[in-house]
């Protein structure tokens, strides 16, 4: 879950390191903020130069103006989430050998690090920290006393390391060298122009390059400013592939907005738009050219399951409805932890979908893995390249939601909704199950999403207004059915994070089964309406749950469709949302939701881009 960087370039000792490093630190920020800092190696000199603090980068940051650190030609840097240790300045990253000449960053779980730990104590290793990572820094100090190789070295020590990690590592010896392990956990090499960079992932270094390397599973990285060398954990060469980001730099800024979150909500139609992009030749047959599976293989399908975790796990439930719908094939929907552990029935004919903004979410990773084993075909709905998820998968249909720095997930939602739109509409054409002119008028109905999303986001004055209102609340309750169902859920979840207040999200038919034991005097409730002119029951049954709550205290907030008079005798506050085909409502519906939870938290003076506890890339299980 932490962040990390590393940069290696100017031959003469300057400011460049530091810069470049604290710049991939706040950008990489979201995935932990709980301490932070930064190892420097001067040109010349027997010690590197460090500085960490507890808390978020800015503390680091005035730590660095209160204390300048000396001129450098490497440096690496590191935000925490921690896992072993509380986050304190000396539990903070890097940690350093005895003799302070080496420094580690480490982002993972060192799952054998009690008996390592042990092993150097016996040795007469003073401890200083309580993490895993700092037994890291002793061993490859020991093995650097051996042979004064730092890849040699690292090498060694990551082959006795049980657990998933990343790490990197710079000595005084070499100060034009940086060096990066990674097993289970994510690392990716930015090329530069006579300067290198590690990152996390692409975001740390997109400011610099968009030349980029994928690493794989198991490998040890060695970057110079002018050379970069990967060898898997037993020293042999092994070939990295280049890729390009497509990502601008500009668009990992706030951009004027008073939080990414904010601004990411307004990225959502670009981020619908640019997925839909490009995907239909000019007879306007859908073409997935990226997907790289074979059609045969498609064709024999008999199950899709969908792994995920958190908000990506609610846009696989809305893509079941669709999917079902129009392809007629079984679509099971799972948390990727679960799935995982529970000796899920998979063979050939299942098709896996793993939905992950990242790539790298450690659950779904793991998904991957346990069903590619069983046989099964993985099709990966990623947002980051370069990551984890869609090298291991057999396919990958990517999103074009662009980077999303906000921890709560919003574009990204939209974007992974209409990416599993456009894989169930391709299903359909390729299986013949729905004849081409109703796909052509479900890719037109997708066309006009961009803009009716725009039109929620600018005419949301009044939600923000409620949610404002609302600051003190101690519980909401979401209801909806259909896909109005994980909508309610993905209300509930981004009240949570973001506000910290008591949240649930029930499906309405539910409702009378036991939550509505809950409602009571002045309980608020948002209720997602489905539209009048789908299926008419729907609607109708959705009203009457309104009535069934109103008549018990509730205080009804209701998200219908424009024109939707039905819902105004029992709604306190109604929230429209354009008119759009039942199947592709949740990309409006879900809207006024993330603005609520975001305007609601705002108002309780809560940091919407970096909840508490919490991390974007949820990279160990
Ligand atoms: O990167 P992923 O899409 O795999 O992340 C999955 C979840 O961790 C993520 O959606 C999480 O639930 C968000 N914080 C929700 O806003």
């Amino acid at each position: 879950m932490c962040g990390i960087v590393g940069y290696v370039g100017a031959q003469q000792a300057n400011g460049r390191p530091l810069e470049v490093v604290m710049g991939g630190l706040k950008r990489l920020e979201y995935r932990g903020y709980d301490s932070a800092g930064v190892a420097l190696v001067p040109q010349e000199g027997r010690a590197l130069a460090t500085a960490k603090k507890a808390g978020k980068l800015a503390n680091l940051a005035a730590e660095l103006e209160a204390t300048p650190l000396p001129a450098a030609t490497a440096a690496i840097g590191h935000t925490r989430w921690a896992t072993h240790g509380a986050p304190t300045d000396v539990n903070a990253h890097p940690h350093l050998s005895e003799d302070g000449a080496l420094a580690v960053i480490h982002n993972g779980i060192i799952e054998n690090f009690a008996e390592l730990r042990a092993e150097l104590e016996a040795a007469g290793v003073t401890l200083t920290s309580e993490t895993d990572t700092e037994v890291v820094a002793h061993l490859v100090a020991a093995a650097y006393a051996t042979t004064p190789d730092l890849t040699e070295a690292l090498r060694s020590v990551a082959r006795r390391l049980h657990g998933t990690f990343t790490l990197l590592a710079v000595h005084v010896d070499a100060p034009d060298v940086v060096v990066g392990a990674r097993h289970d956990s994510p690392l990716v090499v930015g090329l530069g122009d006579g300067e290198n960079y590690l990152g996390s992932d692409v975001a740390a270094f997109i400011a610099h390059t968009r030349e980029a390397l994928e690493l794989g599973q198991d490998q040890v990285v060695t970057i110079t400013p002018t050379t970069v060398s990967v060898t898997d954990f037993d020293g042999n060469p092994v070939e990295a592939r280049r890729f390009t980001v497509d990502w601008d730099a500009a668009a990992a800024e706030k951009g004027g907005f008073g939080s990414f979150m904010d601004k990411e909500i307004h990225d959502q139609p670009h981020a619908v738009a640019d997925t839909l992009l490009g995907r239909t030749d000019t007879t306007g047959r859908l073409v997935l050219d990226d997907l790289r599976v074979d059609e045969a293989v498609l064709r024999q399908v008999d199950k899709i399951i969908v792994i995920a975790c958190g908000t990506a796990a609610y846009a696989g439930q809305v893509a079941k409805y669709a999917i079902e719908h129009w392809c007629r094939i079984p679509v099971e929907v799972e948390l990727a932890h679960e799935f995982r552990y529970r000796d899920p029935i998979v063979n050939s004919k299942t098709l896996v979908v793993a939905v992950s903004q990242s790539g790298e979410t450690m659950d779904t990773l793991m998904a991957v893995r346990h069903a590619r084993e069983q046989g099964a075909t993985v099709l990966a709905i990623v947002n980051t390249h370069g990551s984890t998820i869609p090298r291991e998968s057999d396919a990958v249909l990517y999103t074009h939601a662009g980077p999303e720095v906000a921890v709560a997930s919003t574009k990204a939602f939209l974007a992974q909704i209409t990416a599993a739109y456009l894989l169930g509409l391709y299903l359909a054409q390729l299986r013949g199950t729905k004849f081409p002119d109703e796909i052509a008028e479900m890719l037109d109905a997708l066309r006009e999403l961009p803009e009716k999303i725009q039109a929620v986001i600018d005419g949301a004055g009044h939600v923000r207004e409620v949610a404002r209102s609302m600051a003190d609340v101690a519980s909401v309750l979401f209801l909806g059915r259909h896909v109005g169902y994980p909508v309610a859920m993905e209300g509930a979840l981004k009240l949570k994070e973001l506000a910290y207040i008591h949240a649930e999200g029930f499906a309405a038919g539910e409702l009378k089964h036991g939550p509505i034991a809950l409602i009571e005097e002045g309980q608020a409730v948002f209720i997602i309406v489905p539209s009048p002119r789908g299926r008419d029951s729907l609607h109708s049954k959705v009203i009457s749950n309104i009535q069934e709550i109103r008549a018990r205290g509730a205080r009804t907030l209701v998200i219908a469709e424009e024109g939707d008079s039905d819902v105004l005798p029992f709604a306190d506050e109604v929230f429209y949302v354009p008119q759009t085909p039942v199947l592709l409502a949740p990309l409006v519906s879900v809207v006024p939701l993330q603005i609520f939870a975001m305007e609601l938290a705002t108002a309780k003076g809560l940091d919407v881009d970096q909840p508490r506890n919490l991390a974007k890339s949820v990279t160990v299980e």
